[in-house]
């Protein structure tokens, strides 16, 4: 039991790489706070934590809006007294080339997948702070890595997530914060499959021909990620496990993504 007694709170935990975050760490001991712009959603998850005799807390939080990231918090402390860990995993893609991509699509991508994490981390932070203990971890991508053709706004916001990553962690070191970031391969969750419809569309494939070609077969491991293959490596970086590694990048790609 890593979380016992700990406080999490994991951003877009009403599916995907998010809700298998909270299933998890509850496993693990945790209390859980599912913040996510979808209520039902969030709502599910800590229904289905709370099923199988875990404790949860969902709140309806958009990322993207301060006076949301702040209520997240405050929840948090009201109703378990702490914020050990954060989770910034809210995140979205939209696929486009340079020449058709709108300034919507843009601020829309830089809102949720970087400001958001600068809103929630700055919300946890000064709690964090005072209890002389924290545990940051931020989903970036490979595309926060290396660029991807059709995929420029949202790699433009992972690489922005790793640099947000490492300067939190030299600011928190001395408050026995550690702030670490993972960086997934393809997962398969709704994002993954809006995004390959979206690319297949634009270069006129079939998308399961798409996923084989650009994502399965450049894969060391010969697949894509499930959900939970992600939520191990939070775990661990948010975990005591990790308590000297700050400011770090791990990759979760099968190989895809080496440096
Ligand atoms: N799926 C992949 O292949 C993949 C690969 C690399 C990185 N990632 C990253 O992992 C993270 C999770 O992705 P996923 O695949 O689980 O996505 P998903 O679409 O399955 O789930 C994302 C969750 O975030 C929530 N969300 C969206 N906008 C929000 C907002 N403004 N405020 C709060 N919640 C919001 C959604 O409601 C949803 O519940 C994202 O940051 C994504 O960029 C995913």
């Amino acid at each position: 039991m890593r979380f016992k007694d700990r406080v999490a709170i994991v951003t877009g935990g009403g599916a995907g790489i998010g809700r298998s975050v909270c299933v998890n760490m509850v496993k693990e001991g945790a209390k859980v706070v599912v913040a996510d712009i979808n209520q039902a959603a969030a709502q599910e998850t800590a229904d289905s934590i709370k099923k199988e005799g875990g404790d949860a807390l969902a709140i309806k939080t958009d990322v993207t809006q301060r006076p949301d990231a702040q209520a997240m918090a405050d929840a948090a402390l009201k109703t378990y007294g702490k914020i050990d860990i954060l989770v910034n995993n809210a995140g979205t893609d939209i696929k486009g080339a340079i020449t058709e991509l709108t300034e919507k699509t843009w601020d829309t991508l830089m809102d949720i997948n970087l400001k958001g994490v600068f809103l929630c981390t700055q919300a946890v932070s000064h709690s964090m702070i005072e209890q002389q203990y924290g545990r940051i971890v931020n989903i970036s991508s490979m595309a926060g890595k290396t660029g991807e053709p059709l995929t420029s706004p949202y790699c433009a916001t992972k690489f922005g997530v790793i640099g947000f990553t490492q300067s939190i962690a030299l600011e928190l070191g001395k408050h026995n914060i550690t702030v670490n970031a993972v960086c997934p391969g393809p997962v398969d969750t709704d994002l993954i499959r809006q995004s390959v419809a979206q690319s297949a569309k634009i270069k006129g494939m079939a998308p399961e021909d798409f996923l084989q070609e650009f994502f399965i077969n450049p894969t060391p491991l010969g697949r894509i990620a499930q959900p939970v293959d992600i939520a191990r490596a939070v775990i661990f970086l948010a975990s005591d496990d990790a308590e000297f590694i700050t400011g770090s990048t791990l990759n979760v790609s099968g190989g895809r993504e080496m440096h």
